[in-house]
């Protein structure tokens, strides 16, 4: 017997970033962080699960390359789902999975995040895993949890020490906010140097920052973002977002030895949206950037032609402005079922 699963999961941009585990193995973060969900139609995994008593060990291909699969992070998912199957729970059954990303990997595009809710959800379909699968996509990679879900999305970091209360929790459907775009500016499409992983791991044991950051920073920031999302308040979303990823940057040049994801044209983006907002005399935009240095800029509805239209101006010829609607649809998706 053959059984597979094709689904398609989103890429989530942080606006509260996560950064630094209180546990490794378990992903445990040590605060909160908050995210949009991008539309299925964009930047996207596409996960296909192929389960089949003929074939003799497990598999995994990434973007048509074989890949290990036994590493600790794909052993944990693995054995995650399996423990709680409800089907194919025949040992036998072993599972071959093929993984397309439509944009570059590990570029500071949240590729690992929208692969492991991709893997974890199509895992769970084949193998019949109800509930919530969010705290399976953490085990993966952190972020990944926060993609399991559409519309803005928190994940609660927990107490507990086995991780049971460290959960993705939707804080508004894609349908709450749906003037909310994002245009995503792609930098540097090549791999980063320093990996998330590596890079919050020696952060958390070095920058002088990160005490105050998870103990008052972020907890107050989660309160008044999600307040602001539940408002469709853009002025304090955009504000929180902005000093987010500038003290998540600032962490990382106060880590030793200092990290640096930001590049010239990063900064010159910032700086752009800067002199635009004031000028402006209100936040019409607000940059956001992940361990790399593509800009993420969210912004509503009305003024995506206006700062296109800016950002095409400053770099004439490059197809650096890659444009992405927000946020209806974006939930994670099974697009093919064969049995
Ligand atoms: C800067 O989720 O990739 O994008 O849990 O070690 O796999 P691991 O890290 P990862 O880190 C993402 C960090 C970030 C911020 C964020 O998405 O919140």
């Amino acid at each position: 017997m053959l059984s597979s699963i094709t689904c398609t999961a989103p890429v989530n941009i942080a606006t509260i970033k996560y950064w630094g585990k209180r546990d490794e193995k378990l992903i445990l973060p040590l605060n909160s962080s908050l995210s949009g969900t991008l539309h299925q139609d964009d930047l996207k995994t596409t996960t296909t699960a192929v389960a089949s008593e003929n074939f003799t060990e497990d598999a995994i291909w990434l973007n048509g390359k074989k890949e290990d699969i036994n590493t600790t992070r794909y052993q944990n998912v693995l054995r995650m789902i399996r423990s709680r199957a409800t089907k194919l729970m025949d040992k036998k059954h072993f599972v071959h999975i093929c993984s397309i990303n439509n944009f570059p990997t590990a570029a500071g595009l949240a590729s690992s995040a929208s692969g492991y809710a991709c893997l974890v959800y199509v895992l769970a379909q084949l193998y019949g895993v109800s509930g919530d699968i969010s705290a399976i996509a953490r085990i993966g990679s952190g972020s990944a949890c926060r993609s399991v879900y559409g519309g803005f999305v928190k994940w609660e970091m927990g107490a507990e020490s086995d991780g049971s209360d460290s959960i993705a929790v939707q804080v508004a459907p894609e349908t709450h906010w749906p003037e909310m775009n994002i245009i995503v500016l792609v930098v540097n499409d090549k791999k980063k140097e320093t990996s998330s992983t590596d890079g919050m791991q020696r952060s958390a044991a070095t920058s002088p920052m990160m005490k105050e950051r998870c103990a008052t920073i972020v907890p107050q920031r989660m309160r008044d973002i999600e307040a602001a999302i539940q408002a469709r308040d853009f002025q304090t979303f955009g504000d929180i977002t902005m000093k987010d990823s500038d003290d998540f940057h600032e962490v990382c040049a106060t880590t030793d030895p200092a990290i640096y994801y930001l590049n010239d044209t990063s900064r010159y983006i910032m700086n752009l949206v800067h002199k635009y907002n004031k000028m402006s005399g209100k936040i019409k935009c607000a940059y956001t950037f992940d361990a790399g240095p593509n800009a993420c800029i969210y912004l509503p509805e009305e003024n995506v032609v206006e700062a296109l239209a800016l950002f095409t101006k400053h770099f004439p010829g490059s197809d650096l402005s890659t444009y992405y609607r927000g946020s209806d649809k974006s939930n994670i998706e099974k697009i093919e079922h064969y049995q």
